[in-house]
Parts: C-alpha cells; sequence; structure tokens
C-alpha cells in the first residue's frame, strides 16, 4: 500500500528571528527531510497569538474562537505526523510564547486530536533550565496521547553561537530522523486510549476525577467500584 509521506512541522517559540532555537530546528527538520518526510516550519515570535481565555467552547467545539494568527497554524498543526517543539530557557522554562502557543492547543487536546502525533523537542540555554521545559513537553505529550521521540539540549546565549554546540547540531538532526522514523511507523494506541484516563474513569466507573464533582462522594469500596468484566 502506498502512503502519503509524512509530515513534520518545527514549531520555533524564540521571539529571536533567526536564533539559536531557529537554527537547530532547521537542523532538524533538515534531517526529517534526509528520512523522507515533507517539513515545514512555524515561528511563533513574530504571529498575533493572544492566550486562551478558559472559555471552554472548545469542549463541545474542538475549536478556538479567537481570531489571531494561531488559525492558521491549527490545520498545519493537524495534518502534521511529527511535532517539533523548539524553545529557549527563559527563566529556567520555556518562552511566554510557548505556553501560550501550548495553551491554545487545548482545543485539539479537548477533540483528541493531536493522539499519535510523533513529539521532538528542543531547549537552548545560555546555561542551565532545559530540564524543564523538557518536562514540560513530555506531560503535553503524555497528555495528548503522542508519542515521544527525543530531546536535544543546546548551549548557547548570542544570536548564532548555537553553531558552535557540534553535540547539538548534530542530535538536532538526529532527532528531525527519528521524528520521522517514527512517523513512519505510524504506532497508533489502543483504541480505548485514545481519550484520556480521567474520561475513561468518568465513564467505565461513573467517577469523576475532581473533589468538587464527587470524587469522594458515597463509600464505594474497591471490589463494588470493579467493572462488571472483572467480577
Ligand atoms: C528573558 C530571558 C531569560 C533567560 N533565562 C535563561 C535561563 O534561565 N537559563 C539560561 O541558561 N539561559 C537563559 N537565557 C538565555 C537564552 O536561553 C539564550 O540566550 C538562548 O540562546 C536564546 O535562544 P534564541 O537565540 O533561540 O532566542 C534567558 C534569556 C532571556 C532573554
Amino acid at each position: 500500500m502506498n502512503q502519503s509521506p509524512i509530515k513534520v512541522l518545527g514549531i520555533c517559540c524564540s521571539p529571536r528571528k533567526n536564533g539559536n532555537t531557529e537554527v537547530m530546528l532547521r537542523e532538524a527538520l533538515a534531517g526529517a527531510e534526509e528520512a523522507g518526510a515533507r517539513s515545514e516550519l512555524v515561528t511563533i515570535g513574530d504571529k498575533d497569538i493572544k492566550g486562551c481565555d478558559g472559555c471552554r467552547g472548545c469542549d463541545k467545539t474542538g475549536r478556538c474562537h479567537i481570531k489571531d494568527d494561531m488559525q492558521a497554524i491549527y490545520p498545519k498543526v493537524l495534518e502534521a505526523d511529527g511535532l517539533i517543539f523548539g524553545s529557549p530557557v527563559y527563566f529556567w522554562n520555556v518562552t511566554g510564547q510557548a505556553k501560550v502557543f501550548m495553551d491554545r492547543l487545548v482545543c485539539l487536546y479537548r477533540k483528541s486530536m493531536l493522539n499519535n502525533k510523533v513529539g521532538g523537542v528542543i531547549a537552548v540555554a545560555s546555561s542551565t533550565g532545559h530540564a524543564e521545559v523538557r518536562s514540560l513537553y513530555y506531560s503535553f505529550f503524555a497528555a495528548n496521547r503522542m508519542i515521544t521521540a527525543d530531546f536535544v539540549q543546546g548551549f548557547a546565549k548570542d544570536k548564532g553561537h548555537i553553531k558552535k554546540d557540534r553535540w547539538a547540531y548534530a542530535a538536532s538532526r538526529e532527532l528531525g530522523v527519528k521524528v520521522a522514523s517514527i512517523a513512519q511507523a505510524r504506532f497508533k494506541y489502543p483504541e480505548a486510549y485514545h481519550r484520556s484516563l480521567n474520561d475513561m474513569v468518568k465513564e467505565k466507573y461513573g467517577v469523576e476525577s475532581m473533589p468538587t464533582d464527587g470524587r469522594f462522594d458515597g463509600s464505594p469500596v474497591a471490589a463494588e467500584m470493579a467493572p462488571a468484566s472483572r467480577k
């Protein structure tokens, strides 16, 4: 069966045009193309992207009502089989732009539309804070039932200095190859896990995850709560 080439989207969350993060992401996308993927880079720093306003309208629709540059990016995210997020470290975590972008993906999370996409992460810092970036994105991937590929850390402060980090350069290219190769394998979570564990427990046991919504109400014992199939 002939399947169309997979697509890898790089998302650069540095406000600095042609900065170190962008250099690493371009290298990763070159790697993805080398592995047979199509690729595209989206820069967030030059876009008008507002923060999520928490209206929860997307719970029902899977769409965000905020009319800004994010609307043109949603189709690119949906079309991609692999997503490589790149952020400089700002005070031991991602940039504000990166977090705003992540929050605006909640409408896709609500409808499980990021499921099975492959995720990679690139973080650049002058000295420290990479691990926090990795931790945030890995949690995001898990929440969205994405497949985690890998993480690359680069060390640079001034614009362009990342080119001196030989490891980061090579590892970025290899990250691109890896994201593309995993996407080509087309792994899928089993059908039952196309929703969150919260939703699954609610459906199967009738219990909400939030204490305010009855998590501790009543006095069920474990045996009584077990689904019929395990009794
Ligand atoms: C607001 C701000 C906060 C920063 N915080 C950190 C930090 O916590 N740790 C660190 O090692 N570097 C920090 N840096 C340095 C950047 O991570 C570094 O310059 C990086 O190369 C910038 O990437 P870019 O060229 O892609 O924008 C900070 C820079 C800025 C502007």
